[in-house]
């Protein structure tokens, strides 16, 4: 059966930073590097994405693009071995992490009707709140949503890597930088209290910065990055022989780092121009961005604008969660990749559709008090991706024969082993798995 690729280098960048780019960058970090000493935060993040999540990337690259097939396979084929089930454990993850995503891509879809129908209009944030309460209690509608949200993913992965994926990529990442700089825009230059804004997320305030700030920052940085489930390996398996793994790597860490900074530029600004405790979690996104927007001028605009962004956002990082469980489902079962798509997306609607019921009215799908939505998202990001990850950096410094890490990662252009294979290597080897161990450890609470 032969398999897609990613043709243009643009599309393959594109591919990549629409699954890396998501909700953790326009929400999560930019509320993480308010509460954590803003520039100080950033700085910490920057490191550790160089030191730690950079060798995970290229190395889950690297394993992919040297065997060309789905997670699982990749490692059957490299070491014999129980190591294949790091790539299992990879697609099990990313179905996990894929079933409540889908959700949140429902919650942004639906603001983003909300938007455009002028729903909002006149709402106090209390208002708001009583909303998105009442649409999560209600059930129908985040189920509904989610499976729209699910359905256009489906669509994409189903016409196939390169006319499917790349293609949509293509279009909705340079379309998501536009609109978030849209965005800043009017954030830095048509908000009364911008500098407050940009004051609270700049200024480094290093005493903030604990081993916690440390850790906190490495698990932002793996979920950002699409690290630790086969994501980046699934994508990298796509990336044609001639392109630079290294380069593109880096280029992904930086811009990753980049839509996360902007994104605080668009939220904090507006956050303090309309008086809003700017370390509130969860919410932010929901309830108070479209609170915010009632008080701006053009607010109707932006706020469509803005939850368009997030759509975007989600719907291209579900469509790399989504790809890695079929690539491994068509290739392990040897069935055309149309109709695994489907069948993949009809499964997986039945556990979005679990998810999104656990937080409704009814206690359906709640585990011991744990709502399913809660349940796997826990699951997935403190104990799924750092063991993925782990494995998954061990593997290529120790176990996947160097022969073959340095041709990947130097594209057999030097004869010598060039010195930043060698610094990389050594990150493979000691320093990511190091932290990505005591980065589990503190998760589970034995440190
Ligand atoms: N990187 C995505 C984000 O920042 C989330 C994601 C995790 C996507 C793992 C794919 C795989 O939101």
């Amino acid at each position: 059966m032969a398999r897609g690729e990613f043709n243009s280098r643009i599309g393959t960048f594109a591919a990549v930073a629409g699954s890396v780019v998501g909700l953790g960058n326009l929400w999560r970090f930019p509320y993480l590097a308010g509460e954590n000493g803003g520039f100080a935060f950033l700085l910490v993040y920057v490191c550790v994405s160089l030191l730690v999540s950079l060798p995970v990337m290229l190395s889950e690259f690297s394993i992919g693009r040297s065997q060309q097939c789905n997670a699982m396979r990749a490692f059957r084929r490299i070491a014999p071995g129980p190591w294949y089930l790091i790539g299992f454990l990879g697609v099990v993850t990313a179905y996990v992490i894929d079933s409540f995503y889908m959700v949140v891509g429902g919650w942004s879809l639906e603001f983003l009707r909300a938007s455009i129908m002028d729903e909002f209009s006149g709402k106090s944030s209390e208002e708001i709140k009583s909303y998105f309460d009442a649409f999560l209690a209600g059930g129908t509608g985040p189920v509904l949503q989610a499976l729209t949200s699910l359905g256009i993913a489906t669509v994409v992965v189903f016409f196939g890597v390169s006319k499917g994926i790349e293609r949509f990529n293509k279009l909705l990442m340079p379309s998501l930088f536009v609109l978030l700089l849209i965005l800043v825009y009017n954030s830095l230059f048509c908000l009364p209290k911008s500098s407050e804004g940009i004051e609270f997320l700049f200024k480094p305030d290093f005493e903030k910065i604990e081993f916690h700030t440390v850790l906190t920052a490495m698990g932002q940085s793996f979920f950002s990055l699409s690290l630790g489930m086969g994501a980046m390996l699934t994508y990298g398996s796509y990336i044609r022989p001639d392109r630079n793994l290294t380069k593109t790597a880096l280029g992904i860490v930086g811009f990753d780092s980049m839509v996360a900074i902007l994104s605080g530029m668009v939220i904090f600004p507006a956050v303090f121009s309309f008086g809003i405790e700017p370390t509130q979690g969860p919410t932010l996104l929901f309830n108070t961005m479209p609170n915010i927007f009632q008080q701006m001028t053009g607010g109707h605009a932006f706020s469509i604008l803005f939850f368009l962004l997030v759509y975007f956002a989600a719907v291209t990082s579900q469509v790399s969660l989504l790809e890695v469980v079929v690539a491994f489902a068509s290739e392990e079962f040897r069935i055309a990749r149309w109709k695994v798509t489907l069948g993949v997306g009809l499964t997986m609607a039945l556990t979005g559709t679990m998810c999104a019921l656990s937080q409704a009215e009814g206690g359906l799908f709640v585990i011991n008090g744990t709502p399913l939505f809660d349940l796997f998202d826990s699951m997935s990001s403190n104990y799924m991706l750092p063991i993925g990850g782990f494995f998954i950096v061990l593997f290529a410094g120790w176990i996947m024969p160097s022969r073959v890490l340095r041709s990947q990662l130097t594209n057999n252009v030097d004869e010598k082993r060039p010195i930043y294979y060698i610094v990389l290597r050594f990150l493979m080897r000691y320093v990511s798995p190091a932290f990505v161990a005591i980065m589990f450890l503190n998760l589970v609470g034995f440190i």
